[in-house]
This record gives C-alpha cells, sequence and structure tokens, in this order.
C-alpha cells in the first residue's frame, strides 16, 4: 500500500485518500474515547504548565484531534502536514518542554493504538490497522520536527533540553552527553585554552548531535552494519545540526557559546588529515572546539556499549586513539589526552550508566 505520509506536498495517490478518510472516521467514531483518555494520561503525568484544568485539557484535547480529523477527512495533500505544524506551533508557542511534548505524544499514540487494537476486525481490517499505527508513528516524527523549529523561534532556547530531544530520538543516552562534555571541558582546560572558552565547550558539547533528530529512526537505532547509503544519510546529521544552531543564532544573539555550539554540531566528524565529513577541513582548517570534541566523542564511543558493539576497555580506547594521531586526530590535542587519560577514566566510572 502506498504511504500516506508521501502525502505531505505531493500528490496522493487514491489509495491513500481513501485510507485517511478512513482513518478520519475511525478517529472520530473513537473521539470521545480517545479525548477522555488522553487527558487522563496528562493528569496521570501531571505536566505542569500544559493545561490549568481538566476542563481545558477536554477542550485542548478536542481542537487538536478535530484538526487531524478534518484534515484527514478533507484528503487535503498537505493535511497531516498542516495538522502538524498546528500542534507544533502551538505547543511550541505556550513554552512547553520537551519533556512534557514528549508525554503528549505518547498519550497520543497510546490512546490511538487502544481503540485500533480493541476494533473487532478481519484480516485485511488489521493490516490496514497497522497502517494506521505506522501513520500515527510517522506523525509523531513530523510533529517532533516542526517544534523543534518553532520552539527555537518562540522560546530562549535551553540548548541542552534540545539535546536531550535528539537524545530522545537516537539510541545514545543522556550520560553520553554528560561525558562527552566533561571530557572535552578537561582537553580545554589542560590546553590553556581559558575559562570562558572551557565554559562554552562544556555548554555547547551536548549539542553536538542535535542534528540527528531530522535522520529517520529505522538508521539510527539499526542494529548491525549501515550500508553505504545509510551512512550518507546519518553523516547529514551535521549539517543538519549547524543550521538548526544558525536559526537559533540568527534568532536570538550571536554569544560564543552558540558559535561554539555551531562549530561543533558541524565539524565533531572531520578529520586531521581531511578524510572526515561534512567538509572534509583538514588540519587548522577545523575548529578547535571541533577538534577537541571529537576525541571526547569517539573516546567515550569506544568505551561504550551501542546497539551495534560492544565496549572497549580503557586501554584499547587510548591505543586506537594513538594509532589515528594525524589522522583523525590533531597530535597536540592527543599529547594532552595522553597526559590526562587517567583522568578520563575516572570521568568514564564516576558517569557510568550504573552510577546515575
Ligand atoms: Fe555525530
Ligand atoms: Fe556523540
Amino acid at each position: 500500500m502506498s504511504s500516506i505520509m508521501e502525502g505531505c506536498g505531493k500528490a496522493m495517490t487514491e489509495d491513500s485518500l481513501i485510507l485517511l478518510k478512513e482513518l478520519a472516521y475511525v478517529l472520530k467514531e473513537n473521539s470521545s474515547r480517545i479525548i477522555s483518555g488522553w487527558v487522563d494520561f496528562y493528569a496521570s503525568y501531571n505536566i505542569n504548565n500544559l493545561y490549568q484544568d481538566y476542563a481545558e485539557a477536554l477542550d485542548g484535547v478536542a481542537k487538536i484531534l478535530n484538526n487531524y480529523i478534518s484534515y484527514f477527512d478533507s484528503g487535503e495533500s498537505d493535511g497531516f502536514h498542516k495538522a502538524n505544524k498546528m500542534l507544533a506551533e502551538n505547543m511550541a508557542a505556550k513554552y512547553i518542554s520537551w519533556e512534557a511534548m514528549e508525554q503528549v505524544f505518547r498519550a497520543f499514540e497510546a490512546s490511538c493504538s487502544n481503540i485500533f487494537d480493541d476494533s473487532k476486525c478481519t484480516c485485511d481490517a488489521l493490516d490496514r490497522i497497522a497502517e494506521y499505527q505506522r501513520i500515527m508513528n510517522k506523525t509523531i516524527n513530523e510533529v517532533f520536527n516542526i517544534f523543534l523549529k518553532a520552539f527555537l523561534e518562540v522560546k530562549d532556547t535551553d540548548l541542552v533540553a534540545l539535546a536531550k530531544m535528539a537524545e530522545y530520538h537516537d539510541s545514545e543516552t543522556s550520560k553520553h552527553l554528560i561525558r562527552t562534555r566533561e571530557y572535552a571541558a578537561l582537553l580545554a582546560k589542560e590546553l590553556n585554552k581559558g575559562e570562558q572558552f572551557t565554559k562554552c565547550i562544556y555548554k555547547a558539547g551536548p549539542l553536538h548531535d542535535i542534528g540527528k533528530i531530522g535522520i529517520s529512526e529505522n538508521i539510527l537505532q539499526k542494529k548491525g552494519k549501515l550500508s553505504k547509503e545509510e551512512f550518507e544519510e546519518v553523516k547529514k546529521h551535521t549539517v543538519i545540526g549547524g543550521e538548526l544552531i544558525s536559526q537559533a543564532i540568527r534568532k536570538q544573539n550571536k554569544s560564543k557559546y552558540y558559535i561554539t555550539a555551531l562549530e561543533i554540531a558541524m565539524y565533531h566528524h572531520e578529520w586531521f588529515d581531511g578524510r572526515g565529513y561534512p567538509k572534509g577541513l583538514t588540519g587548522n582548517q577545523i575548529p578547535i572546539s571541533a577538534r577537541i570534541f571529537a576525541v571526547a566523542d569517539v573516546y567515550d564511543a569506544l568505551v561504550s556499549k551501542r546497539c551495534y558493539k560492544e565496549a572497549l576497555p580503557h586501554d584499547s580506547a587510548v591505543e586506537i586513539i594513538k594509532s589515528e594521531t594525524g589522522q583523525h586526530f590533531d597530535p597536540e590535542i592527543i599529547k594532552v589526552f595522553l597526559k590526562v587519560q587517567d583522568k578520563f577514566l575516572m570521568i568514564k566510572d564516576q558517569y557510568s550508566s550504573d552510577n546515575m
């Protein structure tokens, strides 16, 4: 069956239009259940700030649901996108935190899938239900992306909150964000880069992979090796991250902290010898913040377990990094890294998954 989401901005097939209308019908028929389930979900998670009271919550949720229904029903080719945009921008304008947003979508997803699960269906209908659920998941994904952009426009951006949003999408943990900022700040300090620079790298570091918000979860969470095309897709997270942070810079101030965030997001996968991405910069063309962050990021990746690999011991990670001096890494930074490697081990142990 062709995908409904292909309808975003493109011509939709007849199949998709029929399915969209069916979805509107299912949602309409069950709207009171969806709405009350959704509101109860808010209440159980005690999401402050979202709605003042139950009546307002009911009203708010009903509006959101009706938006989806009317767009689905009208069969407008970019109906999904419009409904998603409206929801995401509304949330952002209400200064809702990303944590609350996550709950909102989980609630929507849960209340919809309950209804689909409960329906008494034939095999054919089950296929359709699976398709509805897939649409819902894709919807949530798109809303997140729009929300992120809207959030940057209306809120004095909390960069760490944004980084967490990217992390939600990725399989890495917030401990990775904490450890890498600690390693990078340690290197900056030992390189005598000054207090302000060290502070900037510490604050901006967690945003290094913010651009992953724009990469498909299927690729990010794939177990096993990525295909060539998939890897090309992943590489784009540097440029997407750079664009997102430039938007924040344009809207707000050009503080050193934002500039450092931009440099790290854009260039943390460049190699000293020019074999990295996205631009293939060499040596000092790569901002020092990104050269430092590359060491922190790779060390943490090597000593951590990921969905596609086991963790290496500290000594093996140090050997690998040392062997790539002048290729992947800046020799001056590696000199300092080797001097303070025992502190890396201390940070790793202090912020290991079991200790937090
Ligand atoms: Fe990255
Ligand atoms: Fe990372």
